[in-house]
């Protein structure tokens, strides 16, 4: 099993020459945390891929005694997952490779643009085979792991929320996204009703 650190695998990875800018695609926290510069952004499209909540986030969002459920790809043929593209530096992975370093490794990844531009790019997943991996569950099921779980980067509701609301924004479909959203709000419609 790999360790949930992925720095050091990361760093061994090839990446082109500073002044040579690369595409990263971005499908989590990425889609509305940018805490990076980048030349230029566009919403973009991966096929073969899905989100799905099945990462457990033992740093920003849980703790390694109650890990929270974060987003990650599953490779799902025939799928596809939308999300958002920014041209970086080389010199922003250093510091993705850090605030992603909880089981996320970079690939390679073709980019599909609404014009039909093709680009080939980077992003970063976790497999089934990271220390940190938790897997399927029902929709209802991880709605109720967020609404528990909660960890240095604050809430893991929040990351959930946050994500939805900026699909979205962008027009972006995603029905598993929406159905935790949907299950998360009851829960805490639900409990707030409960302590009034
Ligand atoms: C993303 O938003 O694409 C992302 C964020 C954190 C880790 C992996 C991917």
């Amino acid at each position: 099993m790999m360790s949930a650190d992925t720095r050091q695998l990361n760093a061994m990875q090839k990446l082109p020459e500073t002044g040579d800018d690369i595409w990263l695609f971005g499908y989590g926290s990425l889609i509305y945390k940018v805490d990076f510069p980048y030349l230029e952004r566009r919403p973009a499209k991966i096929f073969n891929w899905q989100r799905r909540f099945w990462q457990g986030s033992h740093d920003h969002r849980g703790t390694p005694e109650a890990p929270g459920r974060v987003a990650t790809l599953i490779e799902t043929p025939g799928a596809s997952c939308e999300g958002m593209a920014y041209r970086v530096s080389p010199s922003v992975f250093t510091q993705l490779d850090y605030r992603e370093k909880n089981g996320y490794l970079r690939v390679n990844t073709e980019l599909h643009f609404a014009d039909n531009q093709v680009s080939t790019g980077l992003t970063y997943i976790a497999t089934a085979d990271n220390s940190a991996y938790l897997g399927p569950a029902s929709e209802q099921d991880i709605a109720k792991h967020i609404a528990r779980s909660k960890g240095a980067s604050g809430e893991n509701s929040e990351y959930l929320l946050q994500l939805a609301q900026s699909l979205r924004q962008l027009k972006i479909e995603d029905p598993h996204v929406f159905a935790i959203e949907n299950w998360l709000t009851k829960l805490t419609t639900q409990h707030s009703t409960l302590s009034t």
